[in-house]
């Protein structure tokens, strides 16, 4: 919501500040608002299967939380280093049985060790290639964990804002952030 108004703020600065056309001199709050949003929702990184980095497509609507947007716009994870996440982030390891493959803390246990600097999948040392690893599976074992696809009927899975606190979790054990 804050962010909403500082945004709406902004795009009327910038109105504010630009040339004296017709459209700055008639503009109104609900142009302002129209354009901010299409500002914020308009930059949107390109996500690719872990399998063999193929388009991977989620429908923006998943991404429903700020952080969740935020990773949308920027690939970066907004929890990383949150202790509030990073504890929600550890209720779903264990809900989702992370805990029973790779361990724990993330140390590897019968699937590989998450803690990093180095990934089966160096691609995993960013948060980004990892949300696309979590969502969308590997081919030598790991299971989609993604918000139906995991589980297609009922839909079962982590939503998109779910895996960042995951992430959260994974990096808080690790030496890596993700974000660097
Ligand atoms: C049934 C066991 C199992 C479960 C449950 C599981 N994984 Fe995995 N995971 C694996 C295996 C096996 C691999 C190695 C896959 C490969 O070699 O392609 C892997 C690989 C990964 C990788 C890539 C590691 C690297 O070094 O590149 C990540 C990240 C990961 N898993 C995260 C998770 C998360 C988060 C969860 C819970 C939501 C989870 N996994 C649940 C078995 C599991």
């Amino acid at each position: 919501m804050m962010k909403k108004y500082l945004l709406v703020g902004l795009a009327l600065a910038l109105v504010a500040c630009g040339e004296k056309t017709e459209t700055a001199a008639t503009g109104n709050a609900s142009t302002a608002t129209a354009e901010a949003t299409s500002a914020a929702g308009g930059k949107v990184i390109d996500l690719v299967t872990t399998q063999d980095g193929s388009p991977l497509k989620i429908d923006v609507a998943m991404f429903d939380t700020p952080a969740a947007k935020e990773f949308l716009a920027t690939g970066k994870n907004p929890y990383i280093g949150q202790e509030a996440a990073i504890a929600e982030g550890k209720k779903k390891f264990n809900l989702y049985s992370c805990v029973a493959c790779h361990g724990g803390k993330g140390e590897g246990a019968v699937a590989p060790g998450l803690q990093g600097p180095n990934f089966k999948y160096a691609k995993n040392a960013t948060n980004k290639g990892m949300f696309e690893t979590i969502w969308h599976g590997t081919n030598g074992g790991m299971g989609a964990k993604g918000f139906g696809l995991m589980q297609a009927n009922p839909p079962d899975g982590l939503k998109p804002d779910e895996v960042l606190k995951v992430q959260a979790w994974i990096r808080s054990n690790s030496t890596v952030t993700g974000n660097e």
